[in-house]
């Protein structure tokens, strides 16, 4: 599915109060490992509240090429009959991961051990995306990848036939890398070691323990050390996917800018790797509550109501703190717009290699909003207006970006005029019932023909 189908232009307008419940869809890095731990288990693992986002649906596909038997049984009810780890056959035709860095990045590592070929392609924006990040390493492990000029899809990836064990320290803050080698290290004989200077979201770690996997996570001097003890027989699994913070973050946001509103979003994980743009949040003044704290499935877990918040303050955003809010970054800055003084946002440069440079994205949409903004190759400030100040009254580039397209549909909720977007089609990757989940809050989204 890598078209999105045919370019959808979106336009939001003054909205609100946003008043109700928004029950968003499942994690989505938790469900490409579910589906992936799940077809590489001995026997069927059942999925529940999966994502059927489109890049969630590429990935099903893909296990089923490689020989899995994938069953919906109703909306977010999967199961997986898994072929055990090493049992992958050779898929038949080219495997293609849509808009999916996660799945393309994640299939490569699980298939890279076994002795197959596999070719993967993408959407446009997949294939400008750097694959050698996760390509050097598993090549460590005895496997071959040849792609396009400088790592690009499409790739072919010849499976190691003897493969050796890796000890890796990951030179970019990147779970996907870290997945790619711990998923090829379940395959290697002895232990897959790999270390990451800052700790990046732990669901691979956290679900191969579950399916019985040994994994050690140790804090040394170099960071943060992960031990895979190859050859695992991995036991299939039942798993209730959490509803993904990534995803609340859009109404809870745009509840903090929007007038009057008042919304809660019950059931969402907050795994701390993944729950800093709530800390910021906060930090800046939203009204942002946690009710309901909890634990499930050896996640933690809350339901989070976000009420206006008028007087927000720009802060500085620790640089540490970015790989547990990567992809927060553009609904923030949108916050940012909406508040008093300047947001400095410094340490983000993985997001210039996300499905969008997503830096470059922002600055030149809240440019033509009427916002300030400045940039370097690794940070960006924006410059806030306080609260409903943003002029609005343009059209963004989505870029094949679903995080940007539902940014600067949040952003023209709150601005002084109606702001736009050119392809509002990439939102169905991540986020399905974006438009009817917001306009059921009470937001103003309409679809416009070119
Ligand atoms: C993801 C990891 C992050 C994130 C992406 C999902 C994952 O990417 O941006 O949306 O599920 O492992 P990187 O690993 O490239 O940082």
């Amino acid at each position: 599915m890598s078209a999105h189908g045919p370019a959808q232009k979106m336009t939001a307008r003054a909205s609100g109060p946003l008043r109700g419940t928004a029950h968003v869809p499942g994690d989505k890095s938790i469900s490409h490992r579910a589906l992936i731990l799940g077809a590489m288990a001995v026997g069927e693992t059942r999925i529940t509240g999966l994502l059927e986002g489109e890049d969630v649906l590429d990935t099903a596909k893909a296990m089923a090429a490689l020989g899995a038997e994938v069953i919906q049984h109703g909306p977010g009810e999967w199961s997986v009959h898994g072929v055990g780890v090493g049992g992958f056959s050779e898929p038949e035709d080219v495997i293609d991961c849509g808009n999916s860095g996660t799945g393309v990045r994640l299939i490569m590592g699980a298939m890279a051990t076994t002795p197959i070929t596999a070719t993967f392609t993408g959407d446009a924006s997949l294939r400008s995306r750097p694959m050698g990040r996760v390509t050097d390493p598993l090549t460590l492990f005895g496997t071959q990848a040849v792609g396009r000029d400088g790592g690009r899809l499409p790739m072919t990836v010849v499976g190691a036939a003897d493969p050796l064990p890796v000890d890796y320290i990951t030179p970019m803050a990147s779970a996907q890398v870290k997945s790619a080698v711990l998923l090829a290290g379940l395959n290697a004989p002895g232990q897959t070691v790999v270390t990451e200077r800052a700790a990046t979201r732990d669901h691979t770690e956290r679900m191969l323990r579950g399916f019985g996997a040994e994994v050690v996570t140790e804090q040394t001097e170099d960071g943060y050390r992960v031990t895979l003890t190859g050859h695992p027989e991995l036991k299939p699994q039942n798993i209730a996917v959490p509803r993904d913070p990534s995803s609340a973050a859009f109404p809870v946001c745009a509840a903090l800018i929007v007038p009057g509103s008042d919304v809660l979003v019950p059931n969402i994980g907050l795994n701390p790797t993944r729950a800093g743009l709530f800390t910021t949040l906060r930090e800046m003044g939203a009204e942002l509550i946690f009710e309901n704290e909890r634990e499930e499935g050896g996640e933690p877990v809350a339901d989070l109501r976000a009420r206006y918040s008028p007087n927000m303050k720009g802060i500085e955003v620790p640089a540490e703190r970015a790989p547990s809010m990567i992809d927060e970054y553009p609904i923030l800055s949108i916050v940012a717009a909406n508040a008093d003084g300047v947001t400095h946002m410094p340490g983000v440069h993985e997001l210039r290699v996300k499905e969008s440079d997503r830096i470059d994205a922002m600055a030149v949409g809240l440019r033509a909003c009427g916002v300030t903004v400045e940039e370097t190759e690794d940070s960006f400030s924006v410059e806030g207006l306080g609260a409903g100040g943003v002029p609005g009254g343009a059209t963004a580039a989505a870029r094949l970006d679903h995080r940007i397209a539902m940014s600067f549909l949040i952003c023209g909720m709150a601005a002084k005029n109606s702001v736009s977007v050119d392809d509002g089609s990439p939102i169905a990757t991540s986020f399905p019932i974006f438009e009817q989940l917001m306009a059921e809050l009470g937001a103003q989204i309409v679809r416009s023909n070119r």
